[in-house]
Formats: C-alpha cells, sequence, structure tokens
C-alpha cells in the first residue's frame, strides 16, 4: 500500500489519563485504553525537510528585523532597557512560535502585515517568559540562548523591566497598525494572547512549575500534564489559532489547529524536560539536568525517560492526527511536528 503507513499505537503510560484530560489531549480514543495495542493505516504525505527548513529561517529573518526596527535606539527610550530587550530577543532562538502563526495563517488567506505583527508579539511574550523564568526567584539558570541570562548579564532590576517591557511591547504591537478594517480580528488576538500568557496560561502553568518544586507529594501524571499545558502548551497552541483567527477560518478548522497546538505544546515541553536529561550545554544554549537537580515536576520524573519517550510518540501521532482535515495543505505543520520532537536544542 503505497503512501499508507501501519502504526502500532501502545498506550500502556496513560492509565492515569482521565476524562478531565481529553479536551488538552484531545479525541485520542487510545488515551482512555490502558494497555492496549492498536493498528492504524495512515496516509503518509511527503515531507520536504530542505523546504521547511528554508521557511523557518525566513521566519526567523522577519522576525529578527522586526525586533532589531522595534527596539532600535531612538531620542526618548532609555538606553538601557532597550539593550536589555535586545540582549533578551535577538540572541538566537529557533523562532517556533512565530513559525507557527506563518504557517497556520498560510492555510487561509491571511492579511501579511498582521501575521507578521502577531509573530513577533508571540515572540515578545515568549522572550519575556524566559527573561523572567531564568531570574533567580524562578528557575536560577544562568545560561540561555548560549549567553549568560540577562540578569547575569544586567542584574536582576533590568531583567524584571525588560521582561515587562517585552511584554507590553507584545501587546502594542497588535494594535498598531494603519488600518483598523479588521478590529474585530485584533481584538480577538489581544484576548487571545491575554488568556495564553496569563494567569490560566504561561503564569498560571509557571507558578504551578514552582510550587511543585516544594510540593510534599511528587507530581503525579495528571498534574504535570496541567503545568505543561498552562506554562507551554497555552502560548503554542495560541500560536496556532492565531493564524486561524488573523486568516477567517472556519470554526471548525480554528478548533482543529487549536487542537493540533494543544498536543504540540505538550510534545514540545516534553521533549524540553528530555533534552534537559539527555543534552549538553552546547548543543542546548542552557544548563542541562537542572530540572532533576530542583526537583522539578516533569514527564520524565513521572513516568521515566522510557515512558516518557512513548508518551511524546504519541503526542507526536495525535498531532499529526489533528492535521487530516488539512490534507496535503498541512505540509509545513506536518514538518514541525518531526522538527519539535526531534530537535537537539
Ligand atoms: C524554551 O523554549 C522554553 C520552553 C517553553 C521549554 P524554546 O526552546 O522555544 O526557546 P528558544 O526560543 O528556541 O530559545
Ligand atoms: C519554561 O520551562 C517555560 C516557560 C514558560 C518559559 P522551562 O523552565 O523548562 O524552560 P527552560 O528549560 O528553562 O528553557
Ligand atoms: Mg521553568
Ligand atoms: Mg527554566
Ligand atoms: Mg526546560
Amino acid at each position: 500500500m503505497k503512501n499508507f503507513v501501519k502504526w502500532n499505537f501502545s498506550y500502556s503510560t496513560l492509565q492515569h489519563v482521565t476524562q478531565k484530560w481529553l479536551p488538552i489531549l484531545g479525541n485520542n480514543d487510545m488515551l482512555l485504553s490502558p494497555n492496549k495495542q492498536q493498528t492504524r493505516y495512515r496516509f503518509i504525505y511527503p515531507m520536504d525537510e530542505d523546504n521547511f527548513k528554508a521557511e523557518l529561517e525566513k521566519v526567523a529573518n522577519v522576525v529578527e528585523k522586526g525586533l532589531k526596527a522595534q527596539l532600535a535606539d531612538d531620542n526618548e527610550t532609555s538606553l538601557a532597557i532597550l539593550q536589555a530587550m535586545r540582549y533578551a530577543s535577538l540572541n538566537g532562538g529557533k523562532r517556533l512560535r512565530p513559525f507557527l502563526v506563518h504557517a497556520t495563517a498560510n492555510l487561509f488567506s491571511s492579511e501579511q502585515q498582521l501575521v507578521d505583527a502577531t509573530a513577533l508579539a508571540i515572540e515578545c511574550i515568549h522572550c519575556y517568559s524566559l527573561v523572567h523564568d531564568d531570574l533567580p526567584a524562578m528557575d536560577n539558570d544562568e545560561l540561555r540562548r548560549g549567553q549568560p541570562s540577562l540578569w547575569k548579564h544586567q542584574g536582576e532590576a533590568t531583567a524584571i523591566l525588560a521582561g515587562d517591557a517585552l511584554q507590553s511591547l507584545a501587546f502594542e504591537l497588535i494594535t498598531h497598525n494603519a488600518s483598523l478594517t479588521n478590529a474585530m480580528i485584533r481584538t480577538e488576538l489581544i484576548k487571545g494572547l491575554a488568556i495564553a500568557s496569563g494567569k490560566s496560561g504561561m503564569v498560571g502553568g509557571q507558578i504551578r512549575d514552582l510550587a511543585a518544586e516544594s510540593a510534599k507529594e511528587p507530581a503525579q501524571f495528571a498534574d504535570v500534564i496541567m503545568i505543561h499545558a498552562q506554562k507551554t502548551g497555552a502560548l503554542i497552541s495560541f500560536a496556532c489559532e492565531a493564524g486561524a483567527i488573523i486568516g477567517g477560518a472556519p470554526p471548525h478548522e480554528r478548533a482543529a489547529l487549536k487542537l493540533f497546538g494543544e498536543k504540540l505544546g505538550l510534545a514540545f515541553q516534553l521533549k524540553d524536560d528530555l533534552l534537559d536529561e539527555q543534552g549538553s550545554a552546547s548543543d542546548l544554549g542552557k544548563t542541562p539536568g537542572k530540572d532533576a537537580a530542583s526537583g522539578k515536576a516533569t514527564l520524565v520524573s513521572a513516568l521515566g525517560q522510557d515512558k516518557a519517550q512513548v508518551f511524546l510518540d504519541n503526542l507526536r501521532d495525535g498531532a499529526l492526527y489533528a492535521l487530516d482535515p488539512f490534507g496535503e495543505r498541512a505540509g509545513m505543520l506536518r514538518q514541525v511536528v518531526s522538527f519539535v520532537c526531534e530537535r537537539k536544542n
């Protein structure tokens, strides 16, 4: 059967998953069927890895250019805050979230200016989250993207303020535009970004992540899913949904992209946790082994490395499954799933 592959799913690690997590984990009946193997035949779409790499680089260049323009010296902004914001955002980074905005928006006919602004805004929130995540009061991490963390380089107060300013810039970017014809779309983007980054999104997940470090009982599978879905999944999922919002996607396609993003977001954090165990500082550009040393609640600590890898494979399949409604149109998004699950940093 050309173009079809036989996939064997094993769900033995997933006993803890309850009905409660279905909205996040998706319409995977197999998640509720422990110790069961299922065989499915899936259509395999052709992958063009070179094309994907070129597209990722293209988006990264647009992001860099946008950040440089936004953070250029001017006559009224303090040089200290500009320098700190540039240090925190123009220092490499995969630019995955902007890529997701572009790739999902490209499924529809989308206004490019708004795609660029939204992609940049989400990257600003992400960079702010990294700056604050590294602070001594949080993960106390001295290395980020292969350089001293911002707090280590310019002090904690400057790092806190640079994070704050990156967050404000994100919202300024989405609202600032010559045309107001699509005010409804902008409002939805602002609302979505606020929810994804706030108390029930990234910040909410970060506080759960910190609380779990000092909890008396080790975190259970379902607790870790909640932490990951909020601290990392919310923003990644919103990046995917944003493309649908900008492109005026029909509700079922928007929901499919949101679901795709939720699965991809969990896969992303799970891979991050595996890399923390397995990677080197030179590959990662951050300090390996930190999660175990600080007693973080991760899927690796909850399941062990082998089962965590099985779960990653399941999430990967689930993410691909969520793209099925888009058929061949979703080639770039299928590539990004492999990128997330196989990356070295
Ligand atoms: C790191 O995110 C923080 C997590 C959510 C795990 P990335 O791995 O996307 O970081 P950069 O932007 O590429 O440095
Ligand atoms: C961070 O998770 C998630 C954020 C919201 C920034 P981690 O603490 O695992 O990210 P790294 O490993 O420091 O990049
Ligand atoms: Mg952290
Ligand atoms: Mg960290
Ligand atoms: Mg990590």
